[in-house]
């Protein structure tokens, strides 16, 4: 017997409400797997973040990549937050939230000349640039739309993050970015370039990141940066410092950096600049707001294993499988009983499905409910039809009473597009 299994559940947190709503009854009544969203916990991040930055000319751009539901994305909105855009895709979701354009940015390493031309038309408030053939490319297409286009360079500092490899973009060997060497020439050049403004700064050094440090050692670099570009005599008007902040996912073992530390290392960092500072958190305004319901399909006694299988599965919240990601997993009901060890596993055909292994859990029973904590950002926004699984219902939670933000998919949804191949055609 290991020493945990002598405890009983209620050593464990069991979560059987969120935001007021009852999660048995939620679950009873859409079905699982089902991704659930805390609108007041979400407000609460926004809230807590504009709080630390009083004071600043600072706005938060949400990084929508995190979670592009349109229920959120229009709550973003509503709460004056504006969106950090990657794809023309995540641009028409923004728009259709309510977005304005002017608080829209778009980042990202291979915008097509299509989305850069999209985006101008609309008239976004500016664009990340991440390479010289990109910055041609901003000029070329503003110039044929009779635009200026407003750019800022994203600088790849050389800095780590200390994070998961899969998601740190702020040292050299990364795709995003360019160096100060080159950012330089840029605004050398600039003045050659009739329909770009190039006047802002940008940087984003990675995800999940759960110390202060890397965020100051890039931040330095760039006002140092910005030092040198006005003695120079250029106009640096906007400095975006890029998401990155880390959450909990892992109680008692995970330490998030506060809101109020974070932005005093901005404060301190770019004490001095009197320009406006953008700000582009994903996943700490909504990750942690959200939970992934799902059922015990079976126990499956393995041949070495005990096996938790879930109604849940990859398909459904990449990050254990792609980033061997943590997630705490709890029961909904807190009735008391004894932990076991299991593997927790979904029903895709691969290995790799497989949420979390030897997780002392209380011992279940197929059709017990459990929660997948923190799901909020990169869960349902990764999600596919893998296994030809239909992508699970998102709800919006607030204050007792939900909202169904996307209902669950349809099968003739899912092949929606697909035919036999009936017609064949030459090139
Ligand atoms: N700005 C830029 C330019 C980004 O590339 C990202 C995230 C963000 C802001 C927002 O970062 P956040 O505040 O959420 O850390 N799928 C991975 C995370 C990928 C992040 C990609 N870029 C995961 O599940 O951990």
């Amino acid at each position: 017997m290991t020493p945990t299994s002598v405890a009983t559940a209620h050593s464990f947190v069991a979560q059987a409400a969120i935001d007021d709503v009852d999660l048995a009854a939620l679950a009873a009544r859409l079905g699982t797997p089902l991704h659930a969203y805390s609108s007041s916990a979400i407000r609460q991040r926004i809230g807590g973040l504009q709080a630390a930055l009083s004071g600043l000319d600072a706005t938060i751009f949400f990084a929508v990549k995190a979670n592009p539901n349109l229920a959120i994305l229009q709550l973003m909105a509503n709460a004056g937050v504006g969106a950090d855009i990657v794809s023309v895709g995540e641009l028409r979701r923004s728009l259709h939230a309510g977005m304005p354009p002017e608080r829209i940015v778009f980042s990202g390493v291979g915008k097509s000349a299509d989305e850069i031309a999209g985006a101008l038309t609309v008239g976004i408030h500016r664009f990340n640039v991440e390479s010289h053939d990109e910055l041609l490319t901003l000029q070329r297409l503003a110039k044929a739309q009779g635009v200026t286009a407003r750019a800022a360079a994203r600088i790849n500092p050389d800095v780590d993050a200390h994070t998961h490899a899969k998601i740190s973009t702020g040292k050299s060997e990364n795709k995003f970015g360019v160096s100060i060497d080159e950012a330089r020439r840029w605004f050398a050049e600039h003045r050659q370039l009739s329909h770009v403004q190039l006047d802002g700064l940008h940087v984003h050094i990675g995800s999940q990141i759960l110390t202060l440090e890397p965020f100051r050692l890039a931040l330095q670099r760039v006002a140092e940066f910005w030092r040198e570009l006005e003695q120079a005599g250029h106009t640096v008007t906007s400095i975006d410092v890029g998401g990155g902040l880390g959450v909990c996912y892992r109680a008692g073992e995970d330490h998030p950096v506060a809101a109020a530390d974070y932005v005093g290392v901005i404060r301190e960092a770019l004490a001095g600049y009197r320009g406006r500072l953008l700000l582009e958190p994903g996943r700490y305004l909504v990750a942690e707001a959200g939970v992934l319901l799902t059922r015990v399909i079976r126990v499956k006694p393995g041949i070495e294993r005990q096996f938790l299988v879930l109604d849940a599965a990859m398909n459904d919240l990449q990050r254990p499988s792609l980033y061997d990601a943590w997630h705490d997993i709890v029961p909904v009901s807190d009735e008391s009983r004894p932990l076991t060890t299991y593997d927790i596993v979904g029903p895709v055909c691969e290995t790799g499905d497989t949420f979390a292994r030897n997780r002392v859990m209380p011992e279940c029973v197929a059709g017990d409910l459990l929660l997948i904590k923190a799901t909020g950002a990169y869960g349902a926004s990764m999600a596919s039809t893998y296994n030809s699984r239909p992508l699970a219902a998102e709800v919006l939670l607030n204050q007792g009473r939900y909202a169904v933000v996307r209902r669950r998919q349809h099968f003739e949804e899912m092949i929606a597009g697909e035919q036999p191949a009936r017609h064949w055609e030459t090139t």
